[in-house]
């Protein structure tokens, strides 16, 4: 931002000061004024200016009252404000900086140390804001990559498996809507309903003719099917974030059961982690009512009753009844993603 561009407001009662700081920073800068308190706090908020010069002993609102009023509206407390007042006392200075200013400056002013404070802060004020900018860009940059890897996994994952079209998408919907359900944090339930796409990601390693074979398979190719819990742990765990330490457990665990006659580990209850349990029901439910080459789907009625009847067996019986509190919310989600499959 070129000099010509920032923006002075300068509050004081007195006519004679304001015309004074016009004259010595109006060349350099863009200029507005206010004579109240609830004036410049009217100004501040429609001018947004870069830096405000305040006045202290003013009438009704004073300087002091002013800058605490400024400072405590997070749209514009970052805006530095300089006091300029005639009371020089140790006292007031304290309290000036105590309110929020960032300077004093004491009347009659020098124009050389009123130029150069300005300058100072101003310069100090945009370096602080370029630096939130590219911290905002940065975390808006990795975000996104991380939402494409997560797109990529959960897509190879689910390369060979030519059916399965937006089951990821919607269980994933269903997984996170069962942690909300279940007392999640609202964080917490996001990360899982992006982590769950990744479940299948082992996949990839399974050989074509075990993934497409059109019948039952045989006791050896389910061992090699099994595998790609492992595999698609060995893939996660490589990236060590929250995020893809939970994919990573969800990979692992998501095939586990509650009375421990699940692979790969044969947990039981919660040693199995939460995240995978929730993804195992909502993996399940939605396996259950969509259509697959060699299955119909299920009617809605008959999948109910096998999450039901595999309650305590298969599935954790508490976020069974979470599951089943928030019913409506899992048609709409089931609606929604049916018209995107269609569409
Ligand atoms: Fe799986
Ligand atoms: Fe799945």
């Amino acid at each position: 931002m070129s000099n010509q561009k920032w923006r002075i407001l300068v509050v004081d009662d007195e006519p004679n000061n304001l015309h004074l700081m016009m004259q010595v920073l109006g060349d350099k800068y863009q200029m507005a004024y206010a004579t109240s308190g609830k004036e410049a706090l009217d100004i501040v908020v429609k001018m947004k200016p870069d830096l405000i010069l305040l006045d202290i002993m003013m009438p009704e609102m004073d300087g002091y009252e002013t800058c605490r009023k400024l400072k405590a509206d997070p749209y514009i407390s970052k805006i530095p404000v300089i006091f300029v007042t005639a009371m020089g006392k140790e006292e007031h200075e304290s309290l000036g900086f105590e309110v929020g200013g960032v300077d004093y400056v004491t009347k009659p002013v020098s124009v050389p140390v009123v130029l150069a404070r300005v300058a100072t802060h101003l310069a100090l004020y945009n370096q602080q804001r370029a630096c939130e900018i590219t911290v905002l860009e940065r975390t808006a940059e990795l975000e996104a990559s991380q939402h494409s890897a997560i797109h990529m996994l959960g897509e190879a994952g689910h390369y060979n498996d030519t059916d399965t079209g937006v089951h990821i998408w919607r269980m994933a919907a269903f997984a996170g809507a069962i942690a909300r359900a279940h007392g999640w944090r609202a964080e917490q339930a996001e990360m899982l309903e992006l982590a769950a796409p990744m479940h299948d990601t082992g996949k990839i390693g399974i050989p074509d003719a075990i993934l497409k074979k059109p019948g039952k398979l045989d006791a050896e190719e389910w061992q090699i099917m099994k595998n790609h819990s492992r595999i698609g742990h060995g893939i996660l765990c490589k990236c060590d974030t929250p995020l893809f330490r939970m994919a990573a457990d969800i990979a692992l665990y998501h095939h586990e059961k509650w009375d421990g006659g699940g692979y790969p580990e044969g947990l039981k209850g919660d040693q199995i982690p939460e995240s995978a349990r929730i993804v195992a029901l909502a993996d399940v439910f939605d396996a259950l009512t969509m259509k697959r080459s060699y299955k119909d789907a299920w009617p809605l009625d008959k999948a109910l009753k096998e999450i039901r009847d595999t309650t305590g067996s298969h599935f954790d019986p508490f976020l069974v009844e979470s599951f089943f509190s928030i019913q409506n919310e899992i048609m709409e989600i089931k609606d929604t993603w049916n018209r995107k499959e269609l569409s």
